[in-house]
């Protein structure tokens, strides 16, 4: 269990990687981003999660050169997006990224979303970019147990990280278990249900308690059961908040009462169908 915010969890391939990072979904304009990046790196925050798919890489980039951040203090995360999978073309979106991120090495590269065609070619490739220094670590995102299966058949490593959507409202236990059983560490992507789990009585209650607001309830909740999480906010206050999860303890009590609000609710699409299909929100 993390003491603070800047404390770092050992992955399986050996690197360390900070259990609560910065989300940057939807942050799309320079100024926002220079404002959340400044607030967040002085609250403490070191991994900062990005992709392609956010269209913000460059905005973050330009941030961390502008803040003259260490390069070596922070954990930079970003995905390759359906359209860029496959074998060269990966290789070549991991140029793209390192060129809009301004750095000459990612810390996490994960493959955003599980599609049927691509799937072994861009694998290939990450392993390719692990083994050349340009990513450090390798991971996946939104992958079901089924699709890790079917990865373990042919890669020579397996991803050290499974980003998915997990909050109270979606607590995927069965999913944690199969992520811990293979050594993969479960991230916690929309870790506050993208705001839909703010307001639940049984939360307001426990957070009352404790003298926290929802929000912190629900972020120690993860970090209590072993989940790393990347909670976004474009707002100085409550960046800081999200950051300020390290100085009381939910009791086993409180943790049940919270778990047992699943109710299977997705902010996200559900993997499966973005396999079959190849592309996200396939109602939009
Ligand atoms: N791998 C994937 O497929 C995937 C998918 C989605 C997201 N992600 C990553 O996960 C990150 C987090 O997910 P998310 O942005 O979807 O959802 P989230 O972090 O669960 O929730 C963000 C929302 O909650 C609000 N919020 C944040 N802190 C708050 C607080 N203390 N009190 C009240 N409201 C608060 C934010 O509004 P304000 O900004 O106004 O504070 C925003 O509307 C993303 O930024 C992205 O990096 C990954």
């Amino acid at each position: 269990m993390p003491n603070s915010i800047k404390d770092t969890i050992k992955l399986a391939d050996g690197n360390q990687m900070p259990m609560e990072g910065f989300g940057t979904y939807k942050l799309t304009d320079q100024d926002t981003m220079d404002a959340a990046i400044k607030t967040a790196f002085e609250s403490g925050y070191r991994l900062f999660d990005t992709a392609q798919f956010y269209n913000n890489e460059e905005l973050l980039g330009n941030s961390i050169k502008k803040l003259k951040i260490n390069r070596k203090e922070i954990f930079l995360t970003t995905k390759i997006p359906e359209p860029k999978q496959g074998y060269q073309s990966t290789l070549d979106a991991i140029d793209e990224s390192l060129e809009k991120l301004q750095t000459d090495y990612i810390d996490l590269l994960l493959v955003h979303w599980p599609i049927h065609s691509q799937f072994f070619d861009t694998w290939r490739a990450f392993e390719k970019a692990k083994a050349e220094g340009k990513v450090k670590s390798i991971g996946v995102s939104n992958y079901h147990q089924t699709h890790l299966d079917l990865l373990s058949t042919t890669a020579d490593e397996m991803p050290v990280v499974n980003q998915i959507e997990d909050h109270p409202y979606l607590t995927q236990e069965p999913m944690i278990e199969a992520n811990k059983q293979r050594n993969i560490l479960t991230q916690a992507w929309s870790p506050m249900g993208r705001g839909a789990t703010l307001n639940d009585a049984t939360i307001k209650d426990i957070a009352e308690n404790h003298g926290k607001s929802t929000a912190q309830i629900i972020l120690r909740w993860h970090l209590q059961r072993g989940i790393a999480i990347i909670p976004k906010s474009s707002n100085p206050e409550r960046i800081k908040q999200n950051a300020d999860i390290y100085d009381f303890n939910l009791s086993d009590e409180e943790m049940k009462q919270i778990s047992a609000l699943d109710k299977q609710q997705r902010t996200g699409d559900d993997p499966e169908i973005v396999y079959e299909i190849e592309h996200q929100y396939p109602t939009h």
